[in-house]
């Protein structure tokens, strides 16, 4: 009967990520349009977290959890994006069942993460914009660094526990994933374990990453668009605004897309639309957060258009 159990268990050694398999035909667009956007979002993650490293006049709290942001989504995108490269250019389709496992932590973990790092973000544009006198005040160094690391902390623990009762349960085949990377819904459908217990605790989990910092973000923004709505100019409405109507987007998007694919029900119609979903959380939100973050930012442009013109004699090419 032990024996039996072992062999069971151990039967699927590997699981196949379907991903975009799909398509045949358009597999080498679309390694080309990951591939690029993998650079993308490395190299501009990376520029943002060098010139926060290395400009002294930036060390302040809004700064350090942009810097924090960006090194999230460089570990973000490379849980996932490489994978999927692979896969395009082999044709290889397979991850191993621990590979498979390690996907399904660090995913966790970085999203946890990110969705309370932006909604410190929010506190601090809140802060920032409903209480300015007091900013200095209230974002003391000690805060600042509780609260950048905070999230980190909170997204290491929390997918620990849905990792580790997702890796108890058993799997005899098929091994077949209909996503592009080691998903929850997705690897519990293949379970053939009773996974009623897995799944309530996992919809817990999954909302403890979620709920708390969407209603924090939701109710900062909510504070600074009533405070901005009393501002008496027009021109300093604009400019209040558009300071965050950016970050309301991609956060919109980000908690959007992440609430409809845990928490609608997984059903066949729905399936293509959450990888789609899926597609927005995972792979477009880290390339775009470095632009609309900071690359809007007044400080940050000077500063990149001071590094370009040191690395490209910019006025030798504009007098031509
Ligand atoms: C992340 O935040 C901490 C604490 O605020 C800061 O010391 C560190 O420099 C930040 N990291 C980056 C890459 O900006």
């Amino acid at each position: 009967m032990a024996k039996e159990e072992i062999v069971n268990k151990t039967e699927v050694t590997e699981f196949i990520l379907l991903g975009f398999k799909t398509l045949p035909e358009w597999q080498a667009l679309l390694l080309v349009i990951f591939l690029a956007i993998y650079i993308v979002t490395m190299l501009g993650n990376i520029l943002i977290t060098a010139i926060v490293l290395t400009n002294n006049h930036l060390h302040k709290p809004m700064y350090f959890f942009l810097g924090n942001l960006s090194v999230l989504e460089i570990c973000y995108t490379s849980t996932i994006l490489p994978r999927i490269l692979v896969s395009f250019m082999s044709g290889y389709h397979g991850i191993s069942f621990s590979g498979c496992f390690l996907q399904l932590y660090f995913f966790g973990s970085f999203a946890c993460t990110e969705c309370y790092l932006l909604s410190v973000m929010s506190y601090d544009r809140y802060v920032a914009i409903c209480k300015p006198l007091h900013y200095v005040a209230i974002m003391k160094s000690k805060l600042c660094v509780q609260l950048s690391s905070a999230p980190w902390i909170l997204g290491a623990v929390l997918p620990a526990f849905t990792t580790f009762l997702a890796s108890q349960l058993k799997f005899c085949g098929p091994n077949v994933i209909d996503h592009f990377f080691c998903d929850y819904t997705p690897l519990l459908m293949l379970s053939c374990s009773d996974t009623r217990q897995a799944e309530a605790l996992m919809s817990v989990l999954g909302s403890s990453c979620i709920m708390p910092p969407l209603i924090l973000t939701f109710t900062s923004y909510i504070c600074i668009i009533c405070t901005i709505l009393k501002i008496p100019s027009i021109s300093g409405k604009k400019k209040a605004f558009s300071t965050c109507s950016s970050h309301l987007i991609v956060v919109t998007i980000f908690y959007g897309t992440l609430t409809m694919v845990y928490m609608l029900p997984n059903t066949d119609t729905l399936r293509d639309l959450n990888k789609i979903f899926s597609l927005c959380y995972t792979i477009l939100i880290p390339m775009f957060n470095p632009f609309i973050y900071s690359l809007r930012n007044r400080a940050f442009k000077d500063i990149v258009r001071e590094v370009f013109s040191k690395l490209v004699p910019m006025r030798r090419i504009q007098g031509i």
